[in-house]
């Protein structure tokens, strides 16, 4: 990498952490179903950071964020169920405070003895954590670094979180050393690795509803992967720019003929549906049939790659030797829409099985993965960053990993 290099865990273990307090940024932004964690992948992903430094004798202080409550106090936004989780996940007790850098917060982080593990409650019930305000956020980066006390430390560990500029992100590192926590680090380098030399060939798998969503990374991408395979929402929109009349499926006007300049550009690198399962309406029990892409029926829309295209995506797939795959293929939630996306997840895991890396963004596709219980472990990365994978992959710096870059 060009980038000064990332200043990591190792760094600070060597600095040693033995009673120091650290101060750790985890993405614990877990979905909850009738207040019940339904799938609790973040904060597994979360435990070898947290498990390390209590290892090694930290006072471990967690801040996250759960939901988006618009910077007050939401009683259904709380950390508790997340705490207990954590706690039960680490086999180890995790306190939670009842505010965020209140004087609850202060007592219990003083109260802390090495290895102890405490979580504040959910960073966004302060407004300055999301505040575009500079000197709002840097008051409360300063009150959360007055947590870890004179000595403390700052370790970033929400991968999915990198790309904000929040205070318990990215403003923190100026109130605290920063080092990156073992998934920022992983997640940087795997993600990082898809961009920068693949081996080849390099095929990438992009579904999804909205084109508008990943234009920069489908820009990016389509220049270094041998094959761009395109499905689910977004294709509709690629197919209108090759002239098919897709009919009422889903389509974004303004963007065909930014589109069109994509396919122009990159001609045979992007690849795009032969088949769809088109349906009479969106419902998950509406009336479908297979049918050629340039032959859904009139006021039908496509909600899902048909099985040809499944197979000749698997064909692709079956040579590669880096595979990168974000966003389902179809409306997977909807049973009888789920096949493309199912078909597709299971031919990159036979890619992986064959020796290639692969990697699954995060969002969608790693929900997919999960909902349609496939083998998390048939793929070499699952990333727990929807937004900050994207644009990690779109090139851009991010505001969070920007501030753990030493040199
Ligand atoms: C996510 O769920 O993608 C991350 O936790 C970031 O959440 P946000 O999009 O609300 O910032």
């Amino acid at each position: 990498m060009s980038n000064p290099r990332i200043a990591t865990l190792d760094d600070l273990l060597s600095d040693g952490v033995s009673g120091r307090h650290v101060l750790v940024r985890a993405d614990l932004n877990v979905p909850l179903e009738g207040g019940q964690i339904s799938d609790a992948g973040r904060i597994e992903a979360s435990l070898p950071t947290i498990r390390e430094l209590s290892e090694a004798g930290a006072k471990v202080i967690v801040a996250a964020h759960l939901g988006r409550p618009g910077g007050k106090p939401d009683p259904e936004l709380s950390l508790a169920p997340v705490a207990e989780e954590l706690s039960e996940r680490l086999g180890q007790y995790v306190q939670l405070a009842e505010d965020v850098v209140g004087e609850d917060a202060h007592e219990r982080a003083n109260g802390l003895t090495e290895g102890d593990v405490m979580l504040v409650e959910n960073v966004r019930f302060d407004p300055r954590e999301t505040s575009k305000d500079n000197a709002e956020r840097r008051e409360l980066a300063e009150a959360l670094a007055a947590l870890a006390a004179d000595n403390g430390a700052f370790v970033s560990d929400g991968f999915g979180v990198v790309h904000r500029e929040q205070a318990s992100v990215a403003t923190i590192a100026e109130f605290l050393p920063a080092f990156a926590g073992r998934l920022v680090e992983r997640e940087a380098a795997e993600l990082s690795s898809m961009v920068e030399d693949p081996e080849r060939p390099y095929v990438v798998v992009l579904g999804g509803a909205k084109v508008s969503d990943k234009l920069a990374v489908i820009e990016r991408l389509a220049a270094v992967a041998d094959r761009v395979l395109v499905g689910g929402g977004m294709c509709y929109t690629f197919l209108a720019a090759r002239g098919i009349d897709v009919k009422a499926s889903l389509v974004e006007r303004d963007l065909v003929d930014t589109c069109r300049g994509l396919i122009e550009r990159f001609g045979d690198t992007i690849a795009l549906p032969v088949d769809v399962v088109a349906a009479e309406k969106f419902d998950a029990e509406a009336e479908s049939r297979v049918v050629d892409a340039d032959a859904i029926p009139d006021g039908w829309l496509g909600l899902d790659v048909g099985p040809r295209t499944v197979e000749a995506f698997a064909e692709e797939l079956s040579g590669a030797r880096s595979v990168f795959w974000n966003g389902p293929m179809g409306v997977f939630e909807f049973e009888r829409f789920a096949d493309g996306t199912r078909g597709v997840a299971e031919a990159i895991v036979a890619a992986t099985k064959n020796g290639a890396r692969s990697v699954v963004g995060g969002g969608d596709s790693a929900a997919a993965v999960r909902r349609l219980g496939l083998d998390e472990a048939g793929y070499s990365h699952i990333s727990t960053g929807g937004g900050a994978s994207l644009e990690l992959l779109e090139g851009k710096e991010l505001p969070g990993l920007k501030v753990l870059r030493r040199g």
